[in-house]
């Protein structure tokens, strides 16, 4: 009898982790390392959010609450819901967990039998498939294509859906291509939702607040108001506000839903903690115009990089509606030849080139299930991104 769990040894440890790791070990032999696999706004948490934490630990407000977070905080999140979404939640249809990781996590947790299938279009976040994996059901996997901007299409979706469907993953703006979903789009894929109502979504909205070029951020169940009661709407304030280590994620979602959630993360984390909670408070109830100065910052890197990859030979790259995020693909350069004599067989062995040769750390595509592409976060500085992607085109001349 293997002393270890069956279903942890069938998940893979996080790629973007091993490639932080590797980067930080070679940083650590002297290597001039630039790393641009965080997935995390190099921004500061803003003041206001801070001072509401603060002033949480001085009212005392350092005992446990309840499972799904304080009233203040339900209220605050069913109030966001209203005024961006243009969704009702009542308190009890609102979900507050430890990130955007635990709500996707407990909800798989609550509702998954072994056999059920769980729909995950790729390329897809690296977690999605283990969190089905580790809750006993069976990712299926649904391709999607450069020349669809990385969507799925409803016909595709239609195709893959079966009787033992229970679950959609749909992440917009995308991690890690940064694709996002117009109202149009989202209509089309209810459409094909709606005529399955054994289907039901989680839309994975977390990177809705960083979208570019007047992109007008929609959800599913406020495109298709019918498919709100087996819709989990998730959203959370890692990646909004910068406050990834504050750990707070939350959902709207059915009561019956949501209570189950409840059950799994009582036995688990209980609750994210009472000071963070403050912190999401003041994040959701307090003013967003520092959104617009980092929006501005983002897409005037974006731009930067996907003009310089594209004039690198052997690349190509396409603009992204949101996130932080290009998903490049490196196709021109498999079969070509490192100055070691080594031959790029895929996007794996050309992120390793990077980051041996040149001191570059991505992420490959196979980590996201779709290649051969490779991902580069663009959350971080103008010159290291332009130096980044200068050795970037250094190593791809290099190659014959
Ligand atoms: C698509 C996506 N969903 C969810 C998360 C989880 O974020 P958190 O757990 O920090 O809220 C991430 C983080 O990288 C993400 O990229």
């Amino acid at each position: 009898m293997p002393f270890l769990s069956e279903s942890v040894a069938r998940v893979q440890p996080s790629p973007t982790i091993a490639v932080t790791t590797r980067a930080a070990e070679l940083k650590a032999e002297g290597r001039d390392v630039i790393g641009l696999g965080a997935g995390e706004p190099d921004f500061d948490t803003p003041d206001h959010i801070k001072e509401a934490a603060i002033e949480a630990i001085r009212r005392g407000e350092t005992k446990y609450t309840p499972v799904h977070g304080t009233k203040a905080l339900r209220e605050a999140i069913s109030a966001k819901f209203e005024r961006e979404n243009g969704l009702t939640y009542s308190l009890d249809e609102i979900a507050v967990c430890c990130g955007g990781k635990q709500v996707l996590y407990n909800a798989a947790m609550a509702t998954l039998n072994p056999g059920d299938e769980v729909v995950i279009p790729a390329p897809y976040w690296v977690s999605y498939p283990d969190i089905v994996l580790l809750a006993g059901g069976t990712p299926v996997i649904l391709p999607g294509m450069e020349e669809t901007g990385f969507k799925i299409t409803p016909a595709q979706l239609d195709e893959v859906i079966t009787p033992k469907t229970k679950w959609l993953m749909l992440n917009s703006p995308s991690n890690p291509t940064g694709a996002a979903y117009s109202a149009e789009e989202l209509a089309a894929i209810a459409d094909v939702l709606a005529r399955h109502d054994h289907v039901w979504t989680m839309t994975d909205d977390i990177y809705e607040h960083i979208t570019y070029d007047r992109f007008e951020f929609c959800t599913l169940a406020q495109v298709a108001p019918e498919l709100k009661a087996r819709t989990l709407t998730i959203n959370g304030v890692s990646k909004a506000f910068s406050m990834t280590g504050w750990r707070v994620g939350y959902a709207g979602g059915p009561a019956n839903l949501i209570k189950t959630m409840a059950k799994v993360q009582s036995q688990s984390s209980t609750h994210t903690s009472s000071i963070s909670q403050a912190a999401a408070v003041g994040a959701l109830n307090g003013p967003m115009g520092f959104m617009d100065e980092w929006t501005t910052k983002f897409r005037e890197r974006r731009d930067l990089v996907v003009a310089k990859l594209n004039a690198t030979e052997g690349l190509s790259c396409g603009v992204p509606e949101g996130a932080f995020y290009v998903y490049p693909s490196c196709a021109g350069t498999v079969g070509k030849t490192t100055p070691d004599g080594k031959i790029i067989e895929n996007d794996s062995d050309f992120v390793t080139y990077l980051l041996e040769a040149v001191g570059v750390a991505a992420v490959s595509g196979a980590a996201f299930g779709l290649e051969p592409y490779f991902r580069i976060s663009y959350a971080t500085s103008v010159k290291t991104l332009a130096d980044a992607c200068g050795r970037i085109a250094q190593a791809c001349e290099s190659l014959t």
